[in-house]
């Protein structure tokens, strides 16, 4: 089980939730009431994107601050494939550069702009919207 954490989204939907590693950030995020603009829902229109930042170690529990403990991250565990749909999508968009792109391509690391109806949670995540 993973944290992530959703700041920036408004009042009701500022929150810390649990959950499992394997899970879609799209669907976290709306099974917990926060609201991400989508539509295609299939990694073509850019409509959910987010800022995300992986969080290392454990999360000390201080409400919505992301403090961490930098000791015990496992980098290997935490790295994200990211198709390659996502990362065009991304480029063409703007969010991110096409050398960011080839990069998280080469190392399997995730952009700090995320689509959510593609991110699959690999480990705890700070989301902040995109705009
Ligand atoms: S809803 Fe279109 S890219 Fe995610």
């Amino acid at each position: 089980m993973v944290n992530v954490i959703f700041c920036g989204f408004g009042e009701d939907m500022d929150k810390r939730v649990i959950a499992k590693e394997g899970d879609l950030l799209l669907r976290v995020a709306q099974n917990n009431g926060v609201i991400i603009p989508t539509e295609c829902k299939d990694g073509m229109c850019g409509s959910c994107a987010v800022k995300v930042e992986e969080l290392d170690g454990e999360l000390v529990d201080t409400g919505f601050k992301s403090e961490v403990d930098p000791d015990g991250w496992d980098k290997d565990k935490y790295t994200t494939y990211m198709e390659d749909k996502e990362l065009d999508t991304l480029v063409e968009m703007g969010a991110i550069s096409k050398k960011e792109a080839e990069s998280a391509q080469q190392y399997a690391q995730q952009t700090p702009i995320r689509l959510a109806c593609q991110c699959i949670i690999k480990g705890s995540l700070l989301v902040k919207p995109f705009e």
